[in-house]
């Protein structure tokens, strides 16, 4: 199965792979990391690179250029009485293509903005459309858009007076999804691996399914083929071999470190190496758990320290194992050690990066604001690096 336009020139193409023109990477592995009672989904995905062309270094993200849930197409079409085997054109270049294609692989349906809702009020007289679009109601408008959908909007609004082509026109073409690889080329010549966390939520009374997290969840399976770029990430990198590192990665946040791992092992690198992971349960939840072990028995993973979030009353974060090991932490600091902080952006960087300041002031003998500018200085001198969404 073919998962987006076919793309024939695929071993043939003289031009290289990249964002405007991805690689069709064929399937070698899909599993789920979690166990059994686990509320989470994480896949690890194996995709072959093989005569691509492309690399990559310990760090980078790999591009996966998604299409939507056809459950979903379907419904829309099936609802607003359209012709899947219609003709329409798509972007700028008014590409033609079937509606059907167009709507699954093109066009982003599953998230809304202010500016669709204001284009679409053209096409109804719905009089709740109109009010909603109004100059007074910016702020009801926005509030609109968060967790509904083009299905919600054309559900809501009706009946519209628009054609299948003036509704795709309001879209806009679904961005790629970014996600850090799981994998060293050197240890797997010809490989790329993901860490991908299936992305499912209720709102407004509907199931929803993250694009491309439940694409890979769902309806990937081994033998097919995913559209991939490299996206090179200069500002998170390994150091020179013989430099200690610290990694925090909880959840998929663990996946650019598997990478770093991998590559340290394969190359003998002489530099210790020290991890926090953290998720819910470590029975269910406890992602790569065998290779981790295996590293730590190998000398490879000089340190690991867990925080399992649900398997005590009190919540234990990756936050808090750093400050266990506070004076460790920071003599490692001082002896020159790069520190990573990869996975959520919202709140545990925003903890981490308060637990080193802590951790910073307390052993260090600094005041807060000596701590903040030492931990400035860190990332000035690219020993403090972040890759966090
Ligand atoms: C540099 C980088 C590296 C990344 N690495 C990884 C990685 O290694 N592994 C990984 O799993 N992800 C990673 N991500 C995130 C990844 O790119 C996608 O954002 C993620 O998989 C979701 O994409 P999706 O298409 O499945 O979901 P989408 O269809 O894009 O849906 C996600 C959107 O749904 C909405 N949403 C989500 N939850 C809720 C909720 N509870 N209520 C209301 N709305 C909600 C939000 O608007 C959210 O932006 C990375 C991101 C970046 C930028
Ligand atoms: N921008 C996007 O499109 C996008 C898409 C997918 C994921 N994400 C983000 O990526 C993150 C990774 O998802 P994931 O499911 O792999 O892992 P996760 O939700 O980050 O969970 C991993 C562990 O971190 C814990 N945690 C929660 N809050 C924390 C905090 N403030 N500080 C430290 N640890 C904390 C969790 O505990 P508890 O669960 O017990 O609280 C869990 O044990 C998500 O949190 C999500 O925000 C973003």
């Amino acid at each position: 199965m073919q998962l987006t336009v076919d793309n024939p020139m695929n071993a043939k193409s003289d031009k290289p792979f990249s964002r405007t023109n991805p690689f069709q990477a064929k399937v070698l592995k899909n599993i789920n990391l979690n166990g059994p009672g686990s509320s989470k989904e994480t896949r690890h995905i194996e995709l072959s690179l093989k005569e691509s062309g492309l690399s990559y270094v310990p760090g980078d993200a790999l591009g996966v250029v998604p299409a939507n849930d056809p459950e979903l197409v379907g419904t829309l079409m099936k609802e607003m009485e359209w012709d899947g085997e219609s003709s329409v054109t798509v972007g700028k270049q008014g590409e033609a293509m079937t509606l059907k294609d167009a709507l699954t692989n093109y066009c982003e349906i599953t998230l809304l903005n202010k500016k669709i809702l204001q284009q679409a009020a053209a096409f109804t007289d719905n009089e709740e459309l109109q009010k909603l679009v109004s100059a007074e109601n910016a702020a009801q408008l926005k509030e609109y858009c968060d967790g509904r959908d083009l299905l919600d909007m054309l559900r809501e609004f009706g009946p519209w007076k628009a054609s299948a082509q003036e509704i795709v026109s309001l879209l806009r073409k679904m961005p790629p999804r970014l996600y850090s690889i799981a994998s060293s080329l050197t240890a797997n010549p010809d490989e790329v691996h993901l860490t991908i966390g299936a992305v499912r939520y209720t709102s407004y009374g509907r199931d929803r399914k993250g694009v491309c997290s439940v694409l890979c969840a769902e309806r990937l399976q081994e033998g097919d083929t995913l559209p991939v770029f490299v996206q090179p990430n200069k500002h998170f990198h390994l150091p020179e071999s013989d430099k200690d590192v610290i990694m925090v990665g909880p959840g998929t946040g663990i996946a650019p470190f598997i990478s770093f791992i991998q590559e340290r092992a394969v190359t003998n690198a002489a530099g210790r190496t020290w991890l926090f992971f953290g998720d819910q349960h470590a029975a269910s939840d406890f992602l790569y758990q065998s290779e981790l072990e295996k590293f730590q028995q190998d000398g490879v993973l000089t340190k690991l320290d867990t925080a399992f979030s649900r398997d005590s009353d009190q919540k234990v974060y990756v936050q808090h194992k750093m400050l266990e090991h506070s004076k460790e932490l920071y003599e490692w600091i001082e002896n020159g050690t790069y520190f990573y902080v990869c996975g959520d952006k919202e709140h545990m960087a925003k903890d981490v990066n308060e637990a080193l300041i802590t951790i910073i002031e307390k052993e260090g003998a600094m005041a807060r604001e000596d701590a903040e500018a030492y931990l400035k200085d860190l990332q000035k001198q690219g020993r403090y690096q972040r890759d966090v969404y």
